[in-house]
């Protein structure tokens, strides 16, 4: 599994920590955890994984900056140190960064710097291999025709709308691929092409085997004919998968459905979340119950799998509650039946945030990437309100 960039924070203002918290709190990939009485310059937590980034204060009244970095640099000499002062003085900041800082970060911390300062690590991080840069969102359903494809499709458009990320879809429904169909798209050059070139594969060779869509997504289909997926093991999409993460930063993957195959196997290690496909009735929540025991007994920790519910009709035979109860598992999100805009959509071969955005699910998907993206954002909204607007 791709691991999250770390960040230590080592600050005695409780406000400002708490400030600091919310705000990296919206940028995805990232953990946090909060060091007390100088735990840093001790090392002492250095057993609960070694920080990515550490933020310390530059109090004017406390033990000085300098003798504070010292030991901090020398117990965690990989990871990037950010300064939050007041401090505003030109010569004091110039001495600090002299010091081994990698972010001078001046009261009140401006969002855009923060972000881009951490951005920067995991880049750094990612080309070294310590992290990956990208992260990889895989769709599949709990029983054929549940509509992995629909959301993934649309869910890669939905990103490649942020100007600052680079999207891959791979549809990695082998057998049976029709991402391309919803994209209108039918690429010359497949996965199975990619593994025919296996011993020449590297970065730029992928980057060149991938299809741009109009939307900005960059897209890998499945084979042409089902006879050419043989050829297509588990350490080919393991490897892709490996490339696709130091290249992009989001990479969506339409899955074959309900299978634990080889290739899917390979796809959910290297996923940071599994989104499993259901609806609302009887027979896929059975599924998507099995399915997720299968991912488990596989070694696939459930913090990475999230059950999505598509088709959300209210007042059906079974409640979300029912479903939930069922599956003793929340649902991470609600995809609205939209029959209208998902069949203008196909039949046009435009996804729904290019055609059709005025859709209720073009609406709801474009909801959903905002929540990936900035999941405190979303504040317990799951894609449909119930009665008086309210989060179901
Ligand atoms: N939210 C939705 N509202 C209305 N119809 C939908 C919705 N999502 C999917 N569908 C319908 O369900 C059909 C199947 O969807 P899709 O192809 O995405 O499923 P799948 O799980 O990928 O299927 P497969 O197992 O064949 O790969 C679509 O053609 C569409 O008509
Ligand atoms: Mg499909």
């Amino acid at each position: 599994m791709p691991r999250k960039l770390l960040v230590a924070i080592e600050i005695a203002d409780s406000r400002l920590v708490h400030m600091l918290q919310e705000k990296l709190g919206e940028i995805p990939n990232l953990e946090m955890t909060q060091w007390f009485d100088s735990a840093g310059g001790k090392g002492s937590l250095a057993d609960k994984g070694s920080p990515d980034i550490i933020v310390i204060d530059d109090l004017t009244d406390g033990p000085s900056i300098f003798n504070r970095l010292a030991p901090i640099r020398q117990k965690f000499p990989h990871a990037a140190v950010f300064v939050v002062s007041g401090n505003q003085f030109p010569q004091h900041i110039v001495e600090v960064m002299k010091a081994g800082v990698s972010e001078y970060l001046v009261t009140p911390i401006n969002d855009k710097i923060l972000q881009s300062a951490v951005e920067e690590v995991r880049l750094q991080r990612a080309s070294v291999g310590e992290i990956s840069r990208g992260s990889i969102y895989s769709f599949i359903s709990s029983k054929g025709g549940l509509g992995s494809t629909v959301i993934a499709v649309n869910t890669a458009c939905a990103m490649a709308r942020y100007k600052d990320s680079r999207v891959a879809l791979f549809d990695m429904s082998f057998q049976s691929g029709d991402a391309g169909v919803l994209l209108d798209l039918y690429p010359q050059t497949t996965m199975s092409d990619v593994v025919r070139n296996y011993h020449r594969l590297d970065s730029s060779f992928l980057l060149a085997a991938m299809t741009k869509h109009s939307s900005g997504l960059e897209f890998m289909a499945a084979p042409n004919s089902p006879e050419e997926c043989d050829i297509i093991k588990g350490e080919h999409v393991s490897h892709v998968l490996d490339l696709a993460r130091k290249i992009y930063d989001q990479v969506v993957i339409d899955c074959t459905s309900m299978s634990i195959n080889e290739s899917n196997i390979e796809i959910f290690n290297a996923s940071e979340v599994i989104f499993l496909v259901t609806d609302m009735s009887v027979p896929a929540i059975r599924n998507c119950s099995r399915v997720i025991k299968l991912m488990q007994k596989i070694g696939i920790d459930k913090t990475h799998i999230e059950v999505v519910v598509n088709r959300v009709i209210k007042g059906g035979a079974l409640s979300l509650n029912d479903v939930e109860k069922n599956l003793d598992k929340t649902a991470y999100w609600l995809f609205p039946n939209d029959f209208k805009g998902v069949v203008s959509s196909i039949n046009k071969g435009e996804p729904l945030l290019v055609g059709n955005s005025g859709m209720p699910l073009a609406k709801n998907i474009a909801q959903f990437v905002e929540k990936l993206k900035s999941p405190e954002s979303s504040r317990g909204f799951r894609g449909i309100r119930g009665t008086f607007g309210r989060a179901i």
